[in-house]
């Protein structure tokens, strides 16, 4: 049998050789498996799983919404047990509800990794900045990193502020008032650009989440980056000034294009996104 297109291309003989396989023991060399399960966008998150589970020699589920039976009225719970019923290891999940991935482990009873669940949590985005900190720094106590931007809808700044500050990282805030959240207590609040520049050694920037915006909370983009957005200058007023930002970025409105500086660590990120996923993924499964 070459191909299956219809129940015609297969012989009864055909039909009990496929049924005496299924019914064989499977082999305990059997790969494992995981599901990308991304309901909402990403690059690097989901191809760094991606490959990371590549380069243990896990097989991958790539699952699209869009031509997922999700379009035909299958609802979440059913996506997600279906996964299960696959016997498949773990489920990694995107998605724009909080707690998306707490409920999915619910259902499937299987190992869940947290891609990204609305405003709430990124942890492994949390993992890979700190991962990539510690490269440069000895001694967390003595680091003063300031997070930029829109934290109102970000779960890297959620994720952040309270993992960074636990491994001893001073942590503090620079945001217009209408984009940080009203009940985020305990953080230094910067009131301008030039104190995040003269007193630390890290600034992260945020992405503008313009999406998740469903009021005008800055006056324009051009504005916002006058106040808010990193320039290339600021590398040269403080020559020990270092950059990340999770991305995508919105150039010239988080930071600037261009910017030419072996301290600009966004690369470097998103290089140290592959390694940290790939030993998360060896220490779960
Ligand atoms: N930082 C981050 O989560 O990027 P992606 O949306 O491209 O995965």
């Amino acid at each position: 049998m070459k191909s299956l297109h219809s129940v015609f291309d297969i012989s009864d003989s055909q039909v009990k050789d496929v049924f005496d396989l299924a019914d064989l023991p499977k082999s305990k060399q059997i790969r494992k498996s995981l599901g990308l399960l991304f309901f909402e966008p990403s690059t690097r998150t989901k191809l760094s799983f991606e490959l990371a589970a590549k380069n243990l020699g896990i097989n991958v589920l790539d699952f699209n919404p869009s031509s997922s039976s999700l379009s035909k009225g299958e609802t979440f719970r059913d996506t997600i047990s279906t996964f299960a019923s696959f016997g498949i290891d773990a489920l990694i999940i995107r998605h724009k509800s909080t707690q998306a991935s707490t409920l999915a482990e619910k259902i499937s009873g299987i190992t869940t990794i947290n891609a990204g669940d609305g405003r709430n949590q990124h942890p492994t985005q949390a993992l890979l900045d700190l991962y990539t900190i510690k490269k440069y720094f000895n001694n967390l106590n003595q680091i003063r990193l300031c997070i930029v931007g829109d934290l109102l809808h970000s779960r890297v700044a959620n994720s952040n502020l309270h993992f960074l500050k636990r491994f001893g990282i001073e942590v503090s805030i620079l945001a217009p008032s209408t984009l940080i959240p009203k009940n985020l207590t305990g953080f230094k609040v910067h009131s301008d650009i030039n104190s995040v520049i003269d007193n630390c050694n890290i600034v992260m920037c945020l992405r503008l989440q313009q999406e998740r915006m469903t009021d005008a909370l800055i006056p324009s983009k051009a504005e916002y980056f006058k106040y808010y957005g990193f320039k290339q200058e600021y590398f040269n007023r403080n020559k020990e000034l270092f950059l990340m930002h999770p991305g995508p970025v919105n150039y010239n409105i988080d930071i600037a294009d261009n910017l030419q500086s072996e301290r600009n660590l966004i690369n470097e990120q998103v290089a140290n996104g592959v390694k940290i996923r790939q030993a998360l993924l060896e220490y779960m499964l």
